[in-house]
């Protein structure tokens, strides 16, 4: 079969991973890591800085030597496929191109190098939007420009499986959503891609399935709507009537809480059962947003602790966040509050200290009001445990 023969239904690789470590000496980079990379879907491998995601992709196309375990594509080691450009598409990191050298010319190099048909160049460059500048020299490209490039060079042995690390890394919002569509497009033909990230943001807009890792070891292994669907979320509406609004979500059944002395979090509800109660007693609301339930939120969740704070379903309540890291950021005497607000005077206007919200309400009691974990303000004014929400009475 040569590299450019048409594709038929059937013959798209899968990747498997099985039992894969890899030291670095005293560095444990993979740790046991087994998972498959199935066709037709776009799959996220995501996992921290260091947490081996690279040198995985980088043992799957044959360039470093498991310590233990196998990679296989399409049942075979990468290193003993008949046509391995044919079969899988890599772009690991910039490799650098001749300066001088066009981009067509740069494909053509690779071409002759793999024996693959110069036709694929301009059927590629097509593909990633560079048919224009093809005459131009790459040493001119942009950064996005050069990526595309890259993935060009990927795609020209019409691979069944395409492994992008980082893709999205100095991408703009426009290429990003160009990568998104083309992603989508490969993938839809039935074909593998398999894309890593140490960003969720823009890698959870991009993915259907997801491998989690973090020290080189499977977290999870899921699609997005499994791993989210378990997420608690809620709803935050900034409002000067924070406390009545408060009151009605709270008759309504419905757990409240504050972020701030002016802004109201709910949980496990949505802007949709929200947004009515608002309407029908004609409060004044100045923003309103759904939180929670993101695949990041199920990242922090499984990567609790270290480089950020744990989620864990079930203790959704907005953690004590630090300086720097994600969620409500905690209080600071003087820093939120109504106007002259004294440290331990936090929440609705007239509040006592140690007095949260509806009057004659005790912090810290369950049942009563107080931020779920907002530990810094729980301390200043008494002592809320993480966890308790008012609750209508
Ligand atoms: N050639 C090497 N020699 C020594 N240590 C290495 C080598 N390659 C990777 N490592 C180490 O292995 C660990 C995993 O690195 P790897 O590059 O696979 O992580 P990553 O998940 O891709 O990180 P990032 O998100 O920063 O790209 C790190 O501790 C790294 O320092
Ligand atoms: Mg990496």
């Amino acid at each position: 079969m040569s590299e450019n023969q048409d594709r038929t239904a059937g013959d798209m690789p899968t990747i498997e991973v099985r039992g894969l470590c890899k030291r670095f000496g005293h560095v444990v980079a993979v740790d046991g890591l087994s998972f498959t990379i199935v066709p037709g879907k776009i799959t996220g491998f995501f996992g921290p800085n260091g947490s081996g995601k690279t040198t995985t992709l980088r043992m799957i196309l044959g360039l470093v030597r498991p310590t233990s375990g196998i990679t296989l594509v399409d049942g075979v080691p990468y290193a003993q496929l008949p046509h391995p450009k044919r079969a899988v598409g890599a772009v690991l990191e910039t490799s650098g191109f001749y300066p001088s050298r066009s981009a067509r010319d740069h494909l053509r190099v690779l071409c002759a190098m793999s024996g693959i048909d110069y036709s694929r160049v301009d059927a590629v460059l097509a593909m990633v939007g560079l048919a224009e500048v093809a005459s131009r020299r790459a040493g001119g490209f942009s950064l996005g420009m050069r990526q595309r490039l890259e993935l060009a060079s990927a795609l020209l042995g019409d691979p069944g499986a395409l492994i992008l690390d980082e893709p999205a890394n100095g991408l703009d919002p426009q290429g990003i959503a160009w990568l998104r569509g083309f992603l989508r497009w490969y993938a839809s033909q039935g074909r593998s891609v398999l894309v890593s990230s140490h960003l969720l943001t823009e890698g959870a807009q991009i993915v259907d399935d997801v491998v989690i890792v973090a020290n080189g070891r499977l977290l999870a292994r899921s699609t997005v709507a499994e791993l989210t669907a378990s997420l608690p979320t809620y709803v935050r509406i900034r409002t000067p009537e924070a406390e009545r609004l408060a009151n009605l979500l709270a008759s309504a059944g419905i757990r409240v809480s504050y972020e701030a002395y002016d802004v109201v979090l709910a949980a496990g509800t949505n802007t949709s059962v929200v947004g009515p109660i608002i309407a029908s007693h004609g409060l004044v609301v100045e923003q309103m947003s759904s939180v929670g339930g993101t695949l990041e939120d199920a990242f922090l969740a499984l990567t609790g602790g270290g480089a950020w704070p744990a989620q864990v379903p079930g203790q959704w309540a907005p953690q004590p966040a630090q300086p720097g890291q994600w969620g409500p950021q905690p209080a600071q005497p003087g820093q939120w509050g109504p106007q002259g607000a004294q440290p331990g005077q936090w929440g609705p206007q007239g509040a006592q200290p140690g007095q949260w919200g509806p009057q004659g309400a005790q912090p810290g009691q369950p049942g009563q009001w107080g931020p779920g974990g907002g530990g810094t303000r729980a301390d200043s004014d008494g002592g809320s445990q993480a966890g308790e929400w008012y609750q209508p009475r």
